[in-house]
C-alpha cells in the first residue's frame, strides 16, 4: 500500500482546480442503470471509487467507457478527465457482489435503480465502516412503501417487485435526521414507478439535487429536490441524457483549510461556494476569508487561528465530511474549540492520530474538545478512512519536520491527484508507492 511522506512549514500559494464530485457522480453513475440508451457523464473525477463502480456497472449489463482527452500534454487534475460514457446492453444482471459492496458501500446505491428498471436487486449487505454501523433500513423502507418486497439471503439483500412499484406518500427521516443515498435510492425507483410519490423528511444536499437533475434530463418528473419535501411523478421510461456533475464540495472545503492551516493563499477554480455557506461561515469566524471572483475561489488566512465551536449537521449546516479537516486546522487556535458530529457520532479515528503529532484532543461521547497547540510535529501516522486521512494530510502540512501517511488507498478513493495538486501550490509531498523507499525517508522520526 502506498504512503505519503510530506515535509510540513511550506505556506501554499496558487491556483487549484477543484474536480466534480466523487458523491454526485456515484449515484448519478447508478441512475444510468434506469436509461435505455447511452449516457454521457462530465466532470467525473478518477477515483477508486469511480472504479468500483463502473466494474459494478460492468457486471450489471453496462458497457462503460471513459474517451481521453486528445492532447493530455501536462494536464493536471479536471482538465484531464474525458466524458464517461454509460450505455445498458443487458439487463439479466441485478446482482452487486459482495467483492465490489466491500470495497466501496455506495455500492448500495444501485439497489433502487435495479428494482425501478429490473424488477429485482440483490445487493451484498454493507457492513459498518471506520465511522460506524451505517445502517441501510431507511433505504430498505423507503423502497418497501413503494411494493419492494425484501428478505436477507447469505448476506444479501434480496429485493423483488411484483408488477410495478407504486408511488405513495412516505416520511424518509431517521433517527440521525435524513439520509443521502436513501433518499436518492428511493427517488430514483419512484421515477419509474405507477403514480405520484411525496417524499417527506428528503435529504437537501447538493448531491440529491444534481441527481434530481440527472433523472429529470433522463424523462423523470421531480420537483422539490433541494428542499425536505422531494415530489416525483412516475413516467413509463427514462432515456439516456448528458450531464456535468457538480463540483466537489468535499475537496474543496479541503482545499480552503490547506489554504488556511499553511497561512496561505489559494485560488479555487470551479468552486460551488454556495453549497459551501456553513463552511465558509465557521473559516470565516476561524479567521479565514474567502471571495469569489467569475467563478474563482480565493482563499486568504489570518496568522491567528481563532477557536470556535462547530456541529456537523445534514445540509446546510456544517457537513460531516469535513469534520475532521476543521479539526485538523483547529488544532493550532488560540484556545479552546468544541465540535460535535451529530451524524455520523463515531466518526472521530482521526483523533488518536493527530494527538500522536502534538494535538490536544479530548474525546467526550459525539464531541471532541480541542486545546489548541502552538505546533503540530511529524510522526507516523495511519489512514483509516477517507475523510480522516485528508486531515492527517492537511496536520502534515503545517507540522515541523516530516510525516508518513500510511495507507493512502483512503484518500485515494475520494481525492482526485492531491499529491499532484498540493505539489503544484508548493507542498513537499512525495507518493511512495508500496515496497519503495524514499530517499527523504530518513528524515521521518
Ligand atoms: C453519504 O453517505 C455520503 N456518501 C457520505 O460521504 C456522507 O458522509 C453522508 O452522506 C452524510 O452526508 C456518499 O454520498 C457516497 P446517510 P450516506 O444515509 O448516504 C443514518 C465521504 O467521506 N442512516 O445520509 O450513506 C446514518 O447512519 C462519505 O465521502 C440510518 O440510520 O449517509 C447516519 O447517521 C462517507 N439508516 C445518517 O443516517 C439508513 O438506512 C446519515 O447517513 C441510512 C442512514
Amino acid at each position: 500500500m502506498d504512503s505519503f511522506l510530506i515535509h510540513g512549514g511550506h505556506r501554499l500559494k496558487g491556483t487549484i482546480e477543484v474536480s466534480g464530485s466523487k458523491n454526485s457522480a456515484l449515484p448519478i453513475l447508478a441512475a444510468c442503470l434506469m436509461a435505455e440508451g447511452k449516457s454521457t457523464l462530465k466532470g467525473v473525477p478518477r477515483l477508486l471509487d469511480i472504479d468500483s463502480m463502473s466494474k459494478l456497472l460492468g457486471e450489471l449489463g453496462c458497457h462503460v467507457y471513459r474517451h481521453e482527452p486528445a492532447d493530455p500534454g501536462t494536464l493536471v487534475g479536471p482538465a484531464l478527465n474525458g466524458p464517461l460514457d454509460i450505455q445498458v446492453q443487458d439487463e439479466t444482471q441485478c446482482e452487486a457482489r459482495y467483492e465490489i459492496v466491500k470495497t466501496m458501500r455506495a455500492s448500495i446505491c444501485v439497489l433502487g435503480p435495479l428494482l425501478g428498471k429490473r424488477g429485482k436487486a440483490i445487493v451484498s449487505m454493507p457492513g459498518g465502516c471506520a465511522i460506524g454501523d451505517r445502517p441501510v433500513d431507511l433505504h430498505v423502507r423507503g423502497l418497501q412503501k413503494l411494493g419492494a418486497h425484501f428478505r436477507m439471503e447469505n448476506g444479501n439483500i434480496v429485493g423483488e417487485v411484483r408488477g410495478r412499484l407504486k408511488g405513495c406518500r412516505m416520511y424518509l427521516g431517521g433517527a440521525l435526521g435524513p439520509t443521502v443515498l436513501g433518499t436518492i435510492n428511493v427517488m430514483c425507483a419512484a421515477a419509474l414507478a405507477d403514480g405520484e410519490t411525496i417524499l417527506v423528511g428528503a435529504a437537501c444536499e447538493p448531491e440529491v439535487s444534481d441527481c434530481a437533475d440527472m433523472l429529470i434530463k433522463m424523462g423523470a418528473r421531480i420537483k422539490g429536490h433541494g428542499t425536505p419535501e422531494i415530489r416525483i411523478e412516475g413516467v413509463e421510461k427514462l432515456v439516456g441524457a448528458e450531464h456535468r456533475v457538480i463540483p466537489d464540495r468535499i475537496e474543496c472545503g479541503t482545499f480552503m483549510i490547506a489554504a488556511a492551516i499553511t497561512n496561505g493563499e489559494l485560488a479555487l477554480k470551479h468552486c460551488a461556494l454556495d453549497h459551501l455557506i456553513a463552511v465558509t461561515d465557521r473559516l470565516d469566524e476561524v479567521g479565514v476569508q474567502t471571495q469569489r471572483e467569475n467563478g474563482t475561489v480565493y482563499v486568504t488566512a489570518a496568522r491567528r487561528i481563532n477557536p470556535v465551536e462547530m456541529t456537523t449537521q445534514p445540509y446546510p449546516g456544517f457537513p460531516t465530511d469535513l469534520q475532521a479537516q476543521l479539526m485538523a486546522l483547529l488544532c493550532l487556535s488560540d484556545g479552546i474549540s468544541v465540535v460535535t458530529e451529530r451524524i455520523f457520532p463515531d466518526r472521530f479515528l482521526h483523533v488518536g492520530e493527530l494527538n500522536r503529532m502534538g494535538a490536544r484532543i479530548r474525546k467526550e461521547g459525539p464531541t471532541a474538545i480541542i486545546q489548541g497547540v502552538r505546533e503540530l510535529q511529524g510522526a507516523n501516522v495511519m489512514a483509516s478512512d477517507l475523510r480522516a486521512s485528508a486531515a492527517l494530510v492537511l496536520a502534515a502540512l503545517v507540522a515541523k519536520g516530516a510525516t508518513r501517511i500510511d495507507r493512502v488507498y483512503h484518500i485515494d478513493r475520494g481525492y482526485e491527484k492531491i499529491e499532484q495538486k498540493l505539489a503544484a501550490v508548493g507542498a513537499q509531498i512525495e507518493r511512495i508507492k508500496e515496497g519503495k523507499t524514499s530517499l527523504s525517508m530518513s528524515a521521518v522520526a
